[in-house]
């Protein structure tokens, strides 16, 4: 073939950089020829606690059904989360994964000749959906590793559409109280949409849990997205959600694949709201493995960005070579060099506390190496 049709593509299309994902256990095992077992992957932010009883027994149940397509209006799961958070069903707006509803408003909003402000340090997937809409990046300088939000209020600009805010962020795990954020929607122009990205909400202590969701009255471009893919356990299902002013949620709709929530994901993530010991578990367990893994970086002598969410991003130095030599050792955690911009850091996820232990040796080991 002489033409390279990758070309052919737009240019803003061609210049993105891919995702890199967490590395998957098996990919490990098998490039190093690793017992599976053995690995202990802390790299893409999901809970080791796996998935409750009740859940399961959803999924189990909803198999039975798998040759009809989905609920395209996922109506039992936006009635639960209407009645969770006292909301109309007309304001959510489902996803696969929450990372869907970030690209849904990136659909709907962005565009050649608009723009989208957002952090440096920011969730990956911001740059990544603003790019490919054509639409120009303002990207402001961190603070202390989190979001500037004053300097973010000024940044925007008469072709800001859009406004990216991880709370907490990852890979940072930075957080901003709610006067903050409130402070800073008060100074955004209502053309300008703010996507409010809570994915990490349900670890935030519950005296920094800011009531964002009464927000959405008073600011009609806000939009909060929440995840099942943490707390909840549910990552590999792919579901999440967007809380909205019905007329942007509207318009979301309007871009979303007809069924873009499959079945079984629509079943767990209904049961697994309702299980609130189970989150409140999650809660608990990363609170005990957040305190091991700090304990431990101190122990070694290393800084870390105290995190707000399920992981924390600790300062090793030579990052992409401690990574290598903790894959060797059978645990993968995240580089996050490239895109996020910290070559000297590396974030792990909290796992369960013998899965931390194994981390923290591996990680002793790596730095004596
Ligand atoms: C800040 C933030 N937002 C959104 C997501 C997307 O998660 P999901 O698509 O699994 O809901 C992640 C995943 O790591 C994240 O860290």
């Amino acid at each position: 073939m002489k033409m390279d049709l990758c070309e052919q593509s737009p240019s803003y299309v061609r210049s993105i950089a891919p995702y890199q994902p967490g590395k998957p256990i098996s990919e490990l095992a098998r490039e190093m020829g690793l017992d599976e077992a053995g690995i202990v992957k802390l790299a893409s932010n999901e809970n080791p606690r796996g998935i409750g009883p009740r859940t399961r027994a959803a999924i189990e149940k909803a198999i039975g059904e798998l040759s009809r397509y989905p609920d395209g209006n996922g109506f039992e799961l936006k009635q639960a989360l209407a009645a969770r958070y006292g909301v109309d069903m007309s304001t959510i707006v489902l996803g696969n994964g929450s990372n869907d509803v970030l690209e849904l408003m990136a659909l709907a909003f962005l565009g050649p000749g608009r723009a989208a402000v957002y952090s440096q340090h920011c969730f990956a997937v911001y740059p990544l959906a603003t790019q490919a809409r054509g639409a120009r990046s303002i990207v402001v300088p961190a603070k202390n590793y989190g979001h500037d939000l004053d300097t973010m209020a000024k940044a925007i600009d008469d072709e800001t559409y859009l406004v990216w805010i991880a709370n907490p962020n990852n890979p940072t795990g930075t957080f901003a109280k709610g006067d903050e954020i409130e402070a800073f929607l008060r100074r955004v122009p209502e053309r300008g949409l703010v996507v409010l990205d809570e994915a990490y909400n349900e670890y935030l202590a519950p005296e920094l849990r800011a009531d964002s969701v009464k927000w959405l009255k008073k600011h009609p471009n806000l939009v909060i997205t929440r995840t099942f893919s943490k707390a909840y356990g549910l990552a590999g299902l792919r579901v999440g959600y967007a809380l909205a002013h019905p007329s942007v949620a509207d318009v979301m709709n309007r871009v979303r694949q007809p069924f873009n929530v499959n079945s079984l994901a629509l079943a767990a993530a209904t049961a697994a709201l309702d299980d609130m010991e189970f989150v409140a578990r999650s809660y608990a367990e990363n609170l005990r493995g957040m305190k091991q893994l700090e304990e431990g970086a101190r122990g070694l002598g290393l800084e870390f960005i105290p995190s707000y969410g399920n992981f924390i991003t600790i300062r090793v130095g030579k990052a992409a070579e401690i990574y290598k030599r903790l894959l060797k050792r059978s645990v993968i955690v995240r580089p996050i060099a490239g895109g996020y911009g910290l070559p000297e850091h590396l974030r792990v996820t909290i796992g369960m506390a013998e899965e931390n232990e194994k981390f923290l040796r591996a990680l002793a080991a790596s730095l004596k190496e």
